[in-house]
């Protein structure tokens, strides 16, 4: 096995616009990371991702961006970055970069340019096709609803926006839209960042057919995936990229890669491949789709969550290697999506983080992950900002004839918003975020869970995260230990070991607010074994074989 520093670290992910506002406008911004840099230090992550920090018109909250070379105005300047940049260098963290180079927003000049006329130099740097009988070129639906193309008057013609109106997708077919996206990368690796964490960046190569894609029950659109996920020049671009730009530092990347499966990421992150270190999957997250994708949010079972884990734990060993997270600004909160996130808040929380630091891979945490931060339920449309809920709202309301209780619970469990309400720091107004009115209103629940009571609590869930990261710095098992699944048909607990040369690692983990007795295999009694950390109070020497506590987790380190 393969051995390197981002293998062994923990990355945090900000989302700046709700981490914390330095200036009272409401909004999140560099300076305010700046004042929370203890924190993150004091929690002991090594690298800060940060979700685009880009001038950008905000359709997407910067994943829309229209100059990839200066800094968001409500976020603060450039010299605020290159300041943040050094004090976190000299913490001896780093921090990643969101690229985000599918799209741009449609106010990049870029794009002015290009749809200016069909002889511009820069039309090919986006994705423009005739109609087809007076209609759109083809019957793909955009990610955030509707049709995926966007119609152009003034030149008669359409492109392609796999996301909202305003990110239209660029043209990786096109050599010199290449050449200036690895000119601007390699501006910012020069200013001193350490890597990139890269937006659907598996969609980068669009199969040149553009045929039409199936249209699935109830569906007025078709499905493009298949024509643009994995396109055929995927690993030529990824290559490219690596050996035109990353080649030349040593930095971390990490690929957001909807619909890859691990036979794929072993493609993207074979060590002998040159493309990426590590993708972010999507299939323990698309657990409880249905018909309606997220909005469904069907039941779920725990040994398809184990199943789909451990498919990526041992599809990945020795060729390739993990993320793990379960969070980030697009999910709902874990501890309220796996977990309970009423009595067994707590309980829960940490379990969850125990199960995932546990594996093999570099986990991710999201901001606020490390409180136990839940999901809010806001109850009427107008507090919602998140443009994809706004819009599946006015979708299967007013065009399937979901009513309101129905779609609100679904917002409720699944809306894009419930990981970016406002951080929470502490209980005074705003939970500390802001002075000013916050663009996205505070979780309600901030008296009871905020940075400052569980930074004084030496039993918080931050505690525990802490305690996780320090446990992975001191034992090389728990980062590159061998996975294998146990119990694989229990619907109550995740059960696995892993091996690295005599050693093992026995992790239990209780899904369910029930007790839960088990019985383990007879090889592992014959270890001496120490308890590395569990959520509830320790019993005993040596492994216990106590039922399981509603949500408990037990680690043990046995030689
Ligand atoms: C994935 C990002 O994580 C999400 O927030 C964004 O809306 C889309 N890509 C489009 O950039």
């Amino acid at each position: 096995m393969y051995k390197t520093w981002w293998k062994e670290a923990v990355v945090y992910q900000v989302y700046p616009r709700s981490f914390m506002d330095s200036n009272g406008d409401g909004i999140g911004d560099l300076n305010g990371i700046l004042m929370k840099l203890d924190y993150l230090q004091e929690l002991g992550v090594n690298v800060l991702w940060l979700s685009p920090v880009y001038q950008s018109p905000n359709d997407d909250n910067g994943y829309d961006i229209s100059d990839y070379q200066s800094i968001m105005t409500e976020f603060g300047t450039m010299t605020d970055f290159e300041l943040l940049l050094k004090a976190v260098h000299e913490r001896g963290m780093k921090i990643i970069m969101d690229l985000v180079v599918n799209h741009s927003s449609d106010e990049h000049s870029w794009f002015m340019e290009s749809r200016s006329s069909k002889d511009n130099p820069k039309r090919d740097f986006y994705i423009w096709k005739p109609g087809k009988n007076g209609a759109e070129p083809n019957n793909w639906e955009s990610i955030f609803k509707g049709s995926a193309w966007g119609y152009d008057e003034g030149t008669d013609e359409f492109y392609l926006h796999l996301f909202s109106k305003k990110q239209p997708d660029l043209n990786w077919e096109n050599p010199k839209l290449r050449e200036e996206i690895y000119s601007m990368m390699t501006w910012w690796l020069d200013k001193g960042v350490d890597g990139f964490r890269m937006d659907v960046i598996n969609f980068l190569s669009k199969d040149q057919s553009y045929s039409d894609g199936t249209v699935h029950h109830e569906k007025k659109y078709g499905d493009g995936s298949p024509f643009f996920l994995n396109g055929p020049r995927i690993h030529e671009f990824l290559q490219e990229i690596n050996h035109r730009v990353l080649s030349g530092y040593d930095v971390i990347t990490v690929g957001e890669m909807p619909g890859v499966t691990p036979e794929e990421a072993q493609l993207f992150t074979g060590k002998d491949r040159n493309e990426l270190h590590m993708v972010f999957q999507f299939e323990h997250m698309d657990l409880g789709g249905g018909p309606a994708g997220k909005w469904s949010n069907d039941k779920w079972k725990l040994s398809d969550l184990k199943r789909i884990l451990s498919k990526w734990q041992t599809g990945l060993e020795g060729n390739g290697w993990n993320s793990l997270y379960w969070n980030n600004h697009d999910q709902p909160r874990i501890v309220s999506r796996f977990g309970n996130d009423g009595k067994y808040r707590i309980e829960s929380a940490k379990m969850l983080a125990a199960c995932l630091h546990m594996l093999q891979g570099t986990p991710y945490i999201y901001q606020g992950e490390e409180l136990g931060m839940t999901n809010v339920a806001f109850e009427s449309m107008d507090e919602y900002r998140d443009i994809e809920t706004l819009n599946s709202y006015d979708e299967l309301v007013n065009s399937h004839g979901w009513s309101k209780e129905r779609m609100m619970s679904a917002v409720h469990a699944r809306s894009r918003d419930n990981a970016r309400t406002p951080m929470q720091w502490n209980d005074s107004r705003n939970a500390g975020f802001t002075k000013g009115i916050p663009w996205i209103k505070v979780n309600p629940n901030f008296p009871e869970i905020n940075a400052e009571r569980a930074y004084n609590d030496q039993n918080s869930i931050f505690h525990f995260y802490k305690r996780l990261i320090q446990l992975r710095k001191q034992h090389e098992i728990i980062v590159y230990g061998r996975f294998e699944l146990l119990l694989p048909d229990d619907e109550r607990i995740f059960a696995y070991t892993r091996t690295l040369d005599d050693e093992k690692l026995l992790v239990l983990c209780n899904f369910k607010e029930e007790h839960a007795s088990f019985s383990l295999p007879e090889e592992l009694h014959s270890y001496s074994s120490t308890r590395l950390i569990g959520n509830y109070e320790q019993e005993g020497e040596g492994i216990s074989i106590k039922p399981l506590s509603p949500y408990e987790c037990r680690v043990y380190h046995l030689k």
